[in-house]
């Protein structure tokens, strides 16, 4: 074991660390939001169809979610969903969840709700799960709209299956679906949603398992440092 140690440490140590050092940066440049990433992609579609960015709005990126959350129970084997919260919810439970100023309830004029079983990169639950069919399509490249929220959750933590919502509003921007406390609302126990200073907290477990290899992988290379001293 001290054999292998003062090896690694010796010729190893330096590569490795710097590695180890960078891929933290690397990992982190979205902060593991996933529903930022998704909303990213949007806009990106929409510039392609020459449309302008809709704005990133964080209360109803908020409500997304709660619309995923009422609808965690409804996604079928085969990746279907059908779920309509009542109209009365949006207002009486999910603005009050997410600490949205009820005077600046705007409206909502699109969703696009979609699930899978196993966790998808954002990239590939905008192709293959929220936008396959052109009435999606039209839905998404909708020349009115003017602001997007997005959320995602896991039925149970870090487990599928995943619930993706996308919201629409053509309210006026920076007015409407305004968070209380000076825009942090009140923070989620699970799931992401687009626009969140708090970082999410329902990710994949494959997020926390590289976390945790990294973070191990440190406490080991700086006790090979350690060793250094005495080879
Ligand atoms: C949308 O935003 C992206 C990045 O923020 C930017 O590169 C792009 O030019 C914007 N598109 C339009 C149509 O404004
Ligand atoms: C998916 O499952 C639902 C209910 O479980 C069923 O009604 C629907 O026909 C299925 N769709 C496909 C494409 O198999
Ligand atoms: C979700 O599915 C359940 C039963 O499958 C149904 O009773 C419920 O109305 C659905 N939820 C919504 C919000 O549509
Ligand atoms: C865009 O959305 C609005 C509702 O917000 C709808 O009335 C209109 O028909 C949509 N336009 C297109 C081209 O689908
Ligand atoms: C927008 O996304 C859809 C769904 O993935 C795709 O079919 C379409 O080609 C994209 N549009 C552009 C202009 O890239």
């Amino acid at each position: 074991m001290v054999m292998k140690a003062n090896e690694l440490c010796c010729f190893q140590w330096i590569p490795l660390c710097s590695i180890l050092l960078l891929a933290p940066f690397v990992c982190s440049k979205n902060h593991g939001n996933a529903a930022n990433d998704l909303l990213d992609i949007l806009n990106k579609n929409r510039t392609a169809h020459k449309l302008a960015n809709l704005s990133d709005n964080p209360g109803l990126g908020c409500i997304a979610l709660q619309y995923a959350e009422q609808c965690k129970a409804n996604c079928s084997r085969n990746n279907t969903i059908h779920c309509r919260p009542k109209e009365d919810d949006f207002t009486e439970i999910f603005a009050p969840n997410c600490g949205v100023e009820l005077p600046t309830f705007g409206t909502i004029s699109g969703y696009i709700l979609g699930c899978q079983q196993k966790y998808l990169q954002p990239q590939e639950a905008f192709s293959q799960v929220l936008v396959q069919d052109q009435k999606t399509l039209s839905l998404l490249t909708n020349g009115t709209f003017t602001e997007v929220g997005v959320g995602i959750i896991g039925r149970r933590k870090h487990k599928g299956p995943y619930i993706w919502c996308v919201l629409f509003s053509n309210s006026k921007t920076k007015t409407t679906f305004v968070l209380e406390d000076l825009g942090k609302g009140i923070e989620q126990k699970s799931g992401c949603y687009s626009g969140a200073t708090l970082a999410c907290s329902g990710g994949p477990k494959k997020y926390a398992v590289v976390m945790n290899i990294w973070i191990l992988l440190l406490i080991i290379i700086f006790s090979f440092q350690g060793f250094c001293e005495h080879c």
